[in-house]
């Protein structure tokens, strides 16, 4: 059977960096260690005047065609995953194929677009889209281009708005994929929930506490739904675990969960257990409480192990490395995790071809999905091509006072007059509403 999944990977950043120990915690009068420990952040990208979610868009898919000899007859299909569109009739890959259309010989008169949208999980739906498209055989032999871009803005003085991040990330889903096939098997946790949400509203209202716990609990549903049609997950089987990354912090809790519901019933369980003691079950409570109780501890107890902060390390951690200085990019969010962790193999030598991912996706609303992923021979081509750590590095520093002039320009309820930060070149820019260019 053709094997269908990711075939090619482009990220673009947002051009301004908002550093948040040295600019963000001293303005706010907050300890700088509760964003970079607490929240596992160091600094959040910030689009310039200039830019918006066509425009990273348009520029992550304009690298990744370029790269791979691509011309729009090559694509079949442009879904964008986003929760920032502005408008609700005219998909945004309409106007980021008006845009790439400026570069590229040719057009996508034949290609379907469209867009998708549920919060953060989005950007995985739109590559189930293009996968079952592939394997429906009503491709072509054409490729999809998926692009999740977000500018993720949190009102000011919102507890949310140290997580801010703004960026897209374009892949290229494709039969035979370089980067990684995706499993058949899928897990869902989903249920009706209202800690996130924007009604007719730029930035959220969010129950920020509240919004960590449907997390984890769509998570964890998510996954027990995965093992009861794929195999019983054990956390040696994956050698990376990408999760949605609203913040590092976040993921530290989602890893913990993830850890204690693999363990269990496994030798590690049994090896632990003189540790710490066997790991709590609810049936064998009285009330619910006494066994949360029970399990707060065992959880405390579990983190500090030898085996947790070993597979911690190598299987968690290194998914965060970009996230720690992006902030949440919402529906690219998950796909700058595995590229994270992909960056770090290759960075460490690693033999990764045939190894699995497990990966955990998140929407607020909510609804959480995993899926494994095998990585294909080639993987080390392709993510040595990305230029993440260029892009990051080239950003400008903005003042704590250039940052809030920004914010403003990016508020849909401002007029604001603000010139760029940065002097874009070789890119889609925003020129004024429905006018984005390609700068030379
Ligand atoms: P907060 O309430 O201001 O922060 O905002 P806090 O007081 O809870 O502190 C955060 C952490 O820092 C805590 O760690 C503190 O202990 C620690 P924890 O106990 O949780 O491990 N801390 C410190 N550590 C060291 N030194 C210090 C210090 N001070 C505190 N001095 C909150 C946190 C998450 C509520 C806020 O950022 C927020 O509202 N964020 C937006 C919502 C969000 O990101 N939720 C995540 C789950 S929902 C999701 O992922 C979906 C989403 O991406 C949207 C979508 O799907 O579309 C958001």
């Amino acid at each position: 059977m053709t094997e269908v999944g990711i075939d090619a990977i482009e990220i673009w950043t947002g051009k301004l960096k908002l550093d948040l120990a040295e600019t963000f915690a001293p303005a706010k009068d907050e300890d700088p260690e509760k964003y970079t420990k607490g929240l596992g952040l160091e600094s959040s990208s910030f689009p310039d005047v200039h830019e918006d979610i066509v425009t990273m868009g348009a520029n992550a898919a304009k690298r990744l065609m370029e790269r791979r000899g691509l011309e729009p007859a090559d694509v079949g299909r442009i879904d964008v995953a986003t929760e920032s569109s502005f408008d609700n009739s005219k998909p945004v890959s309409t106007y980021i194929a008006g845009c790439l259309e400026q570069t590229f010989d040719g057009d996508f008169h034949h290609a379907n677009k469209g867009e998708r949208k549920f919060a953060c999980v989005a950007g995985t739906q739109s590559i189930d889209d293009a996968y079952n498209w592939i394997k429906a055989d009503r491709h072509r032999g054409r490729s999809a281009l998926v692009i999740a871009t977000d500018t993720a803005l949190y009102a000011r003085g919102d507890p949310g708005e140290a997580t801010q991040g703004a960026g897209a990330v374009a892949m290229l889903i494709s039969e035979d994929p370089d980067v990684a096939a995706l499993s058949t098997e899928q897990g869902y946790g989903s249920a009706d929930e209202t800690d996130f949400l924007k009604p007719n509203q730029q930035f959220p209202s969010v129950d920020g506490k509240r919004s960590m716990q449907v997390y984890l609990a769509r998570m964890r549903e998510a996954l027990t739904d995965f093992e009861s049609v794929a195999w019983d997950t054990h956390p040696d089987d994956f050698a990376y675990i990408p999760f949605h990354t609203p913040f590092p912090g976040m993921v530290r809790k989602a890893g913990l969960l993830g850890y204690r519901h693999m363990i269990r019933d496994t030798e590690i369980e049994d090896e632990l257990a003189d540790q710490i003691g066997r790991q709590p079950r609810e049936e064998e409570f009285d009330s619910w409480e006494a066994y949360e109780g029970a399990i707060r501890e065992y959880m405390d107890d579990l983190k500090e192990t030898e085996a947790y902060r070993d597979w911690y390390g190598r299987a968690i951690d290194p998914t965060l490395t970009i996230a720690r200085n992006v902030g949440n990019w919402y529906t690219g969010s998950v796909h700058i995790a595995r590229a994270s962790a992909l960056k770090n193999a290759a960075e460490t030598g690693k033999k990764l071809s045939g190894e699995k991912l497990l990966v955990g996706s998140y929407g607020s609303g909510a609804q959480a999905e995993i899926h494994a992923e095998t990585i294909r021979d080639g993987w080390r081509d392709e993510i040595g091509a990305l230029n993440v750590d260029e892009q990051l590095d080239r950003r400008y520093d903005v003042s704590f006072e250039e940052y809030e002039e920004i914010h403003d320009v990016h508020n849909h309820d401002k007029e604001t007059d603000v010139d760029s930060l940065t002097r874009p070149a070789g890119e889609f820019v925003f020129d004024g509403w429905g006018e984005m260019n390609e700068r030379k």
